[in-house]
């Protein structure tokens, strides 16, 4: 009986866990729901992103692994995407579910308009920067003067956050450059957190199964152990 109280503590701990991690969602300290070995995407905060994403990121990159029809993953129905993207156009074309989300700046004129840089895909940004979630989170907010003692380059912007901290990218977050759904306040920072948020789902869309997968694996690795510990003590209890 005690034994079974044990069992019972230890496959509840791991569970905890989880809850805990889904209650957080705040920014100070900076941190965003998917970190953390428990945690799991903020499906409020990856719709919230992909408007971000879709209003403004979208003039200039694309993130060309993802369909619009996988925006379903985000907790939207088919029905719900496809009102959503009623109004986007590729290439004077309207979109369909089949579309994979393609800036609409063409290569030529990027390069023309942003001194030779070029707006890369944003499919693999937060999983090839180190700490890529709080990095882009930190290149959108990073903009600033430049110190009297630096000298920019032409048709750069000083950046905090990017390295050599000139870029060629303007600042494209201002405080309500989207309406949120959900009545979020849509300052800034709450939009570079919601699309740097996005952005990792973007870079990892499977991070939820998998840890799903993975506690449960731990939770049946657990019983087992204590199976095996109970069957062993039984076995040998009378041998003495
Ligand atoms: C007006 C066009 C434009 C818009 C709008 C824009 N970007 Fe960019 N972005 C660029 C250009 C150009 C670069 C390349 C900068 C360079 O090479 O100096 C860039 C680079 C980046 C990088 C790469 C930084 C690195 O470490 O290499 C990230 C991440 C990024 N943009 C994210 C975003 C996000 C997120 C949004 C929407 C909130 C956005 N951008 C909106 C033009 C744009």
């Amino acid at each position: 009986m005690k034994f079974g109280i044990f069992a019972a503590a230890l496959l509840a701990a791991p569970l905890g866990f989880g809850a805990t991690a889904h209650a957080e969602d705040t920014l100070v300290p900076l941190h965003w729901q998917s970190q953390g070995t428990f945690g799991s995407y903020d499906q409020a905060a990856l719709q919230r992103g992909f408007l971000v994403y879709q209003t403004v990121c979208a003039s200039c990159h694309s993130a060309s692994a993802v369909h619009y029809r996988d925006l379903t993953a985000l907790g939207l129905t088919t029905e719900q995407v496809a009102d959503l993207i009623a109004n986007i156009k590729q290439d004077n074309q309207p979109v369909t579910l089949n579309s994979r989300l393609i800036g609409a700046l063409p290569k030529a004129q990027a390069a023309a308009t942003f001194g030779g840089a070029i707006p890369p895909d944003l499919s693999n940004m937060v999983a090839a920067r180190p700490k890529g979630v709080a990095y882009v989170y930190h290149l959108l907010t990073g903009y600033q003067p430049a110190p009297a003692d630096v000298t920019l380059m032409a048709k750069h912007y000083y950046n905090a956050a990017y390295p050599g901290n000139q870029i060629a990218m303007p600042a494209p977050l201002t405080d309500n450059a989207v309406t949120y759904a959900d009545g979020t306040k849509a300052t800034t920072a709450q939009e570079a957190s919601d699309v740097a948020a996005f952005l990792s789902w973007v870079s990892d869309p499977n991070l939820d199964a998998r840890r799903q997968i993975g506690l449960r694996a731990v939770i049946f690795l657990i019983f087992l152990t204590l199976l095996a510990i109970a069957t062993k003590r039984k076995i040998w209890r009378d041998v003495g």
